[in-house]
């Protein structure tokens, strides 16, 4: 059973899809729907659906959060967004460190940490992501490449704040692959971040931490994971862009957590 304390978390990554009706439309067909309670739902569209979809969410249960931003407030930054512009339009969460971002724009531990510890300044809610690749899994590296992960994501974040973050676990060969790790290896993941946290941060703050897992999560195999009571959460890239699949994970979530 899931940890009675810390709220489940689900949160869709639309990546760089959907366009501004395409967005609007999922929103009216999600909420027309009866969302399941004890389940905190976050929707993170893309950077120009933000303002929009932040006045649509407006008095709902939906969260929305962001895919990234810029550690600055504001100044010559060309193409950026700050925490302030996010705060701005809404937003309660920042997906940040993901491993496209990590990747294909060659964000580093260093970055990402400041990132982290701008986003919790102003009070968003970072989902911090880390993972190993399919290389330094066969290489028996995975604990090793999220440690110093967590150690340069983690740098400058206060002991005060530490309570409040989500830290999603993303083997990067399980994203979009169909190949979804096991429920067994992402909780022995999700434990270790969660040691970690503990020995950084104190007991306290790991007890508010949640983690949740991601890569190829669907409606049919999210119970594996959110089974574990050191996984409070997923984060969701292709099954989270259409409602009715989205729908299915937040279903089997909710029931999962009502259950006696
Ligand atoms: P996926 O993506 O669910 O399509 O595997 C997850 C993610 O990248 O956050």
């Amino acid at each position: 059973m899931m940890a009675p304390m810390r709220r489940a978390i689900l949160a869709a990554n639309w990546k760089m899809n959907m366009t501004l009706a395409v967005g609007r439309a999922f929103v009216e067909e999600l909420l027309a729907r009866p969302l399941p309670a004890g389940v905190e739902v976050v929707l993170c569209p893309p950077h120009t659906l933000l303002h929009s979809l932040g006045k649509q969410l407006k008095g709902t249960s939906l969260k929305l959060g962001a895919q990234n931003m810029y550690f600055e407030e504001s100044g010559a930054f060309t193409g950026e967004i700050s925490p302030l512009m996010l705060q701005d339009a809404g937003v309660d969460y920042v997906i940040l460190g993901h491993s496209e971002r990590r990747a294909l724009f060659q964000e580093d531990d260093g970055l990402v940490g400041k990132k982290v510890a701008a986003a919790m300044a102003r009070g968003l809610g970072p989902i911090f992501c880390v993972g190993e690749t399919l290389k330094e899994r066969e290489g028996g590296e995975t604990l090793a490449v999220v440690e110093r992960q967590l150690s340069g994501g983690l740098a400058a974040v206060p002991r005060e704040q530490a309570g409040e973050l989500v830290i999603a676990y993303e083997p990067v060969w399980a994203i979009g692959s169909g190949r979804a790790a096991t429920g067994e290896d992402a909780r022995e993941v999700a434990a270790f971040i969660r040691r970690f946290y503990r020995d950084q941060f104190g007991r306290e703050a790991e007890a508010g931490l949640r983690v949740q897992y991601g890569g190829s999560v669907k409606g049919a195999n999210i119970r594996e994971f959110t089974g574990y009571p050191e996984i409070d959460g997923a984060l969701v890239g292709g099954a989270s862009l259409k409602a009715g699949s989205w729908y299915e994970i937040l279903q089997a979530v909710g029931q999962q957590v009502s259950a006696p």
